[in-house]
């Protein structure tokens, strides 16, 4: 029986998936590693440090912990500003909507994010009182593909797994729901999301009969 719905932030709430490719990449570009799209997609739903480690792969050195920090940091204040001009016309199509069907069907709402920068995400969407759980990564030993940030939310619900689904864009982010022992929904192609029990192309193709549909 389906009672929650867990969804991933950038790249399913919102398109900050997009804000978090043009930060790597104009980090990339002044430290000359070569980085595109299909790195980029290595990086989706991984922390921060862990991302910047792939992104260092291609480097032609070796990076100090305090020189990681210091990029990593840069980084970030690069994505922030980019975020600073979200506002709550950026929910993804689709978004809105089904907030709004789940609560009036009283199925719970949370959200699993690896990012620092969600309460502020969510606080620029106005978009804060639509989720009754947010997990907290830094509460999180083990990030995506590992469960425990999809486990953290369902539990701060007080749902079993079993009766959640979770919403993502990143290949690690279907496997941490098929672990977690929820039923996962992909927004994107099959090539990287292929894992998913429900494929779409959009978060347009969402709807609430849909995923009821999954438990039936
Ligand atoms: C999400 C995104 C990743 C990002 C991570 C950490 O999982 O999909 O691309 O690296 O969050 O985000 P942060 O905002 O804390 O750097
Ligand atoms: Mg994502």
């Amino acid at each position: 029986r389906l009672e929650a719905v867990i969804f991933d932030l950038d790249g399913v709430v919102t398109d900050t998936a997009e804000y978090h490719y043009l930060a790597w990449k104009e980090l990339a570009d002044e430290l000359g590693i070569p980085f595109d799209r299909n790195v980029n997609e290595r990086l989706k739903g991984v922390s921060r440090s862990e991302s910047l480690d792939i992104l260092l792969e291609k480097s032609s050195r070796s990076w100090t912990a305090a020189e990681k920090e210091d990029v990593a940091a840069r980084k970030n204040d690069r994505y922030r500003e980019l975020i600073g001009q979200l506002t709550p016309g950026d929910l993804l199509p689709g978004i809105g909507e089904l907030l709004t069907a789940l609560r009036e069907r009283g199925i719970a709402v949370g959200l699993a994010s690896a990012s620092h920068n969600a309460p502020l995400i969510l606080e620029r969407l106005d978009a804060g009182s639509l989720f009754q759980a947010v997990a907290d990564p830094a509460g999180v030993r083990k990030g995506k593909p590992d469960p425990e940030i999809f486990l953290r939310a369902a539990e701060l619900l007080g749902v079993p797994p079993e009766n959640c689904v979770g919403v993502e864009d990143a290949a690690a982010g279907i496997a941490a729901i098929n672990a977690a022992g929820m039923k996962s929904v992909g927004i994107g192609s099959a090539d990287r999301l292929g894992e998913a029990d429900l494929l779409l192309a959009s978060t347009a193709e969402l709807s609430a009969e849909q995923l009821l549909a999954l438990f039936r």
